[in-house]
Order: structure tokens, then sequence, then C-alpha cells
């Protein structure tokens, strides 16, 4: 068994430990191969300090590849004694250089190991979001592209308001995404900056070189404050699954639409006969499952956020309670990616049914243009709006195409404007 870094001699109960250390051991096996790459970024920061001898540093190198190769096989796996990834790592240091292992705590913190570890973690993660929102946003914008003008109706309240179009319908999903991207982006702005040198959230007497330590980590910047850097702990995983929520909200409503319109009530859209499920009992079923489950991914990301929010109620300091941050955190995450990663797939092979879509375009869909048409000509518009009123029972079913053709404010179906998002999709990539 692994000595516990804080062991001074006294004994310590055994159903404690297993109570404080829960199944942290095992969610830190995630964050094992980061909490490497900042120890190594640390023992190099410690020698340029003079707080190691070249040699020391030079073993300490050898021993940091070793066990970077052994967890990149798998072979390096924590376990409940561990208490935690930092105790194995310094375990292991020591386990095979000895005394000069023992030297690689110097200046550091568990508390500011676990933040720069996490960062590190949300860094990768993030870039990850913004990539599989910037495909999904893709997909959508070339659905909106091959179906920019097939006629589908428009709703308000649930209830058909006016003709619209597939290519309006697919593009408002890209548009919200393409924000969604800017505000996962935002967010890896902040998680950019090294913690790393906090310790335990008030610097140590030693002339740390936090930015040089910074930079070989690939941050931007510095998070200054030690207590700052250590009570951003929590806020900061809130942000992050607060930005993977805004992504899967979007995803949530067009899973809605789609569970919708794949009903034979709507009949608008099959979903690709490889993104369906069968039912155990009834033959003729082909169910849209997958997304009812993206639609419940968002409600598990919120769960997550929520349960980070509550958390992180505390005073100034290290707080053990931060440790249950990094469950929801990781779930979170892994919901958002796993999710995401799907979208476009789904939205290739969705195929419209143009004559359902058009059939639903009933005459009362042609009211608003109707009016408009006639304020347009002079009419004042409450006027028109009441004429038309009078008349809906005589009102003919238009020419959709038309109709749409003729909506040219812009973004409307005459003129989505998807050169313009598709402006914006090229600059993200
Ligand atoms: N597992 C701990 C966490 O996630 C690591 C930090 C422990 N620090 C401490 N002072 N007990 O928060």
């Amino acid at each position: 068994m692994t000595s516990r870094l804080w062991d001074k001699g006294g004994a310590a109960d055994a159903a404690m430990l297993r109570y404080t250390s829960r199944d942290d051991w095992r969610l830190d096996q995630r964050l094992l191969a980061y909490d490497l790459v900042a120890t190594r970024a640390h023992v190099r920061g410690l020698r340029r300090i003079g707080v190691l001898t070249d040699d020391e540093l030079f073993v300490m190198d050898g021993a940091l590849d070793e066990l970077v190769e052994k967890n990149g096989a798998g072979q390096l796996v924590l376990t409940e004694a561990d208490e935690d990834g930092h105790t194995a790592i310094e375990a292991a240091l020591v386990a095979k250089l000895g005394d000069v292992g023992k030297k690689v705590h110097t200046g550091r913190s568990r508390n500011d190991q676990v933040l720069v570890a996490l960062r590190l973690y949300e860094r990768d993660a993030l870039s990850d979001l913004a990539r599989l929102t910037t495909d999904a946003a893709r997909a959508l914008l070339s659905l909106a592209r091959r179906e920019e003008r097939t006629p589908m109706p428009g709703y308000t309240h649930l209830q058909r308001a006016v003709p619209s179009s597939v290519g309006l319908w697919a593009a408002s999903f890209a548009e919200n995404l393409l924000d969604a991207v800017d505000l996962v982006r935002a967010t890896a702005a902040i998680v950019d900056r090294s913690p790393l040198g906090a310790a335990a959230g008030y610097g140590v007497n030693l002339a740390l070189d936090r930015e040089g330590v910074a930079r070989e980590l690939g941050f931007s910047g510095v998070a200054w404050n030690p207590l700052g850097s250590q009570t951003s702990r929590g806020i900061l995983e809130a942000q992050v699954l607060s930005a993977a929520w805004g992504a899967l909200a979007v995803v949530r409503r067009l899973a809605w639409d789609l569970s919708l319109f794949t009903t034979s009530e709507f009949g608008f859209v099959r979903l690709p006969e490889a993104f369906t499920t069968g039912s155990s009992i009834m033959p003729q079923k082909r169910n849209p499952d997958v997304v009812e489950l993206m639609r419940a991914a968002c409600a598990v990301v919120q769960g997550a956020l929520v349960e980070v929010q509550t958390m992180v109620a505390l005073p100034s300091g290290y707080h053990r309670d931060l440790q249950l941050t990094k469950a929801p955190l990781l779930r979170g995450l892994d919901e958002a990616l796993t999710t995401m990663r799907l979208v476009p797939r789904l939205v290739d092979g969705l195929d419209f049914d143009r004559e359902r879509m058009l059939s639903a375009i009933t005459p009362e869909c042609f009211a608003t243009d109707r009016a408009v048409e006639l304020a347009a000509s002079g009419v004042p518009f409450r006027e028109a709006y009441r004429r038309v009123a009078a008349e809906l029972e005589t009102l003919e079913r238009g020419d959709a195409a038309g109709s749409l053709a003729a909506r040219v404010s812009p973004g409307a179906p005459g003129d989505l404007r998807l050169r313009e998002l598709e402006a914006r999709l090229a600059a993200l990539t």
C-alpha cells in the first residue's frame, strides 16, 4: 500500500479514509496524464531556480518519461490504496529515485496540483467540444444549403404559423451552435491560465518560475493570485459545464423537433435507418431512441452543472468539498462530447418528405403574407390585419415557393444569409 503523503505516524481510521477518498482515485486515473505533464513542468521550474541540480532533474525527467510511457500503455493503474493520483506519482518517483524523488513536492501542494491537472484536462475537452460543435454547425449549414428553399411550415406555440423552409430551420441550429462555440472558446480563454505555483493557496517562500512553468504547459498566462487560483476551482468547472450546456441546449431543440417531425402525425422527416432502434414486442417500430437520448443529454449536463454550483458555496481557501466537483465535471463533459460527436451523421442522413411538409402549409399560413402585402401597398397594417382576419375562411392556399422567395427580409427564407453563416464557420476552422 502506498503510504499517505500526509502520514506523520499517527493512525488514521480506515473507514474515514475510504469515506474521504471515495472514488477519487478512479477519477484521477483520467487526470493522471495531465498531472504527469504538470509535474514535469514543475520540476523543470525547480531546476531553474536552483532547488534541483542538473543531475537531479535528469533522473527525474527519466523517471517521468517512464511513468508517462507506462501510463500511456495503461499500466499505471491507480488503486484505492493510492488515495489519489498525486500520491501515486510521488510514490512512484520515490520508489524509483529514493531521496531525489522526495524533492518533487517542493513548492507545490496537492491543491494546485489538482487545479493544474483539471485546467489541462478542461483545455483539451473544450477544444474537442469547440471542434465537435463546429462540425455539427457545419452539417446543419450544409443541410440548409441542400434544402434551402424546401417548404416546411413554421410553428409558433406548436401551431402552424407561416410558410417556412427546411433551410431556415436547419440554419437556425447552425447559427445557435456557432454562438455556442463562441462561448466555449471564451471559456477556454479563462481556463488558459496556469494555477501552478499557487501551492496551498497562499504561495511559498521560493521564487518559483510560474511564468516559465505556464509557458512550458502551453498556457497563455498565469492565474496570479494564489488564493484566486484556488477559489476558481468549482466556479471554473461550472463555467465549463455551462458552456457545454449551451451547446447541448441547441441539440436538445433539434432532438425535440426531430422526435416530433418523425411521428406519423407530422411525417416530415425520417431518421437514417441506421439511427433507429426496434421494439422488443412491436415488429413495425422504428424508434427514435437516439434523439430522445440526445435530448436527455442536456439534462445530464445540467444536473452536473447544478451539482457543481451547489458544491462551491464555500468560504475562501481549499475545502475538501471541492473534490466532489470532479465527478460531475467528467460526467458532464463526457456526455456533451459523445452526444455532439453523433450529430453530424444524424443530420447528414435526414430524409425529408417534401409532400407532407407542403400539404401541412394550409391556407391560413398565408394570412400574414397577405396582411403585409396589403400594408406594403399603403393600407395601414392594423387595417390590413383586420381585413385578412375577417376573410380567413375564404383565404386561398398560396404558393409556398413564392411565399418563401418573397420573404426577403435579411435572414428570412428568401434571403437566408447562409453565406454570412458560412463565413463565420470558416473563421472558426
Ligand atoms: N483529491 C483532492 C481534491 O480533489 C486533492 C486535493 C487534496 N488536498 C487536500 N488539502 N486534502 O480536492
